[in-house]
């Protein structure tokens, strides 16, 4: 039997999204292959094992209840998991499978351990996690590679600081209002606020400033939002693609998780057969570029007025929920949420394999 960790929590703004996603993945998992291990991540950074029911990890009661501490143990290559009251029993995952989105779980940062300790884990490594979660390198890799997004600019907070009166300008200059102010590394829409004003960009910037010292500011496009679900390691597939219909201006935090289910996918997208073609191109080649690997979505705008596409982004570890767009995209491709699961997972361990044999 596989003893399949899923970590869940973690460091970052969208700590009770991934308590959601976790949940729902731990309960399709097929218990009579996986022994499920439940790692809980405090917001501080504290880790546990917790035994209890998943319905106290949606609710976030779990940390009350969660009995040891977790620690990587680098000289064993292990997991060492830590009793209370000193007890120390030592137990081995044989496979991570990281359901955190955001900064720590979703940048590369936990993928980083997994290699330390050499155990294999689902979805993409260090690199790929890393450069899907910065929005700006994001940029820059696919702007290099030709991939069609809209326009944007990068700086750092210090940079504004330095010479704010000049950079305003210029950014007036590049770009239009309303503009989308993002910290680079982020999710969730945390810390995104778009803008019509000057006075409100300069206010949107040291929002996102709370976030991260760099700060991407995008021109916005009046769009839809399409996204596609992209499966597999070295030659990925790529499902069909969905809308999202957001219930507020844009797709913000509040839209996305807690508005009583207002926002609505579409799936499979009304779009010409020509635009399903070229976004699951773009996919593809975008998270090969980007080196993602297991699973990933692929988000992206059509404007309205053009009917151009352009990538928004690509979240390494979407959202995973049985009525979140990446599974059920996935569903409609004919493979159920537990199968999905189960792919991921043999994805992970493909990957760990090739690597060790070279
Ligand atoms: N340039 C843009 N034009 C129009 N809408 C945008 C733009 N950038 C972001 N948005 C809106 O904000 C949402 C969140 O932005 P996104 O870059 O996807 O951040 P996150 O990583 O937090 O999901 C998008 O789903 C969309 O609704
Ligand atoms: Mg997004």
């Amino acid at each position: 039997m596989i003893r399949l960790g899923v970590l869940f929590g973690g460091r970052s703004g969208e700590h009770e999204i991934s308590l959601m996603s976790a949940a729902s993945v731990i309960n399709a998992i097929d218990k009579s292959k996986y022994e499920v291990v439940q790692i809980g991540i405090t917001r501080e950074g504290h880790w546990y094992i917790f035994d209890g029911p998943t319905e106290q990890i949606e609710s976030g009661s779990w940390e009350q209840e969660a009995k040891a501490a977790l620690a990587a143990d680098p000289e064993k290559y292990s997991l060492q998991i830590l009793g209370t009251g000193g007890a120390s029993l030592k137990q081995r995952i044989d496979f991570a499978l990281p359901i955190l989105h955001g900064p720590y779980g979703e940048d590369g940062t936990i993928q980083g351990l997994f290699e330390m300790i050499d155990i294999p884990y689902g979805g993409s490594g260090v690199t790929g996690a890393a450069l899907t979660m910065d929005k700006i390198l994001a940029k820059a890799v696919c702007e290099k590679a030709g991939l069609p997004q809209g326009p944007y600019m990068a700086m750092t907070k210090h940079e504004f600081d330095e010479r704010e009166q000049q950079l305003l300008l210029e950014i007036e200059e590049k770009l239009s209002y309303p503009m989308f102010v993002k910290p680079s590394n982020m999710g969730s829409s945390v810390g995104i606020t778009k803008v019509k004003t000057r006075e409100d960009l300069k206010k949107a910037i040291d929002t996102a400033a709370i976030y991260d010292h760099r700060i991407l500011i995008e021109e916005g496009i009046d769009c839809r939002e399409l996204e596609t679900g992209v499966l597999g390691n070295r030659d990925p597939q790529v499902s069909g693609v969905g809308e999202i219909i957001p219930s507020a201006e844009f797709y913000d935090y509040k839209a996305k998780y807690f508005d009583g289910g207002q926002s609505k996918l579409c799936i499979p997208a009304d779009i010409p057969a020509e635009k399903v073609e070229e976004i699951r191109s773009i996919a593809a080649r975008a998270y090969s570029l980007l080196d993602c690997s297991g699973y990933a979505r692929a988000d992206f705008f059509m404007d309205r007025r053009t009917g151009k596409i352009l990538l928004n982004e690509i979240n390494s570890i979407p959202g995973f929920t049985k009525f979140s767009m990446f599974p059920l995209l996935w569903e409609e491709k004919g493979i159920a949420y537990p199968d999905l699961i189960e792919r991921i997972v043999s994805l992970g361990y493909e990957r760990y394999n090739a690597k060790n044999s070279r």
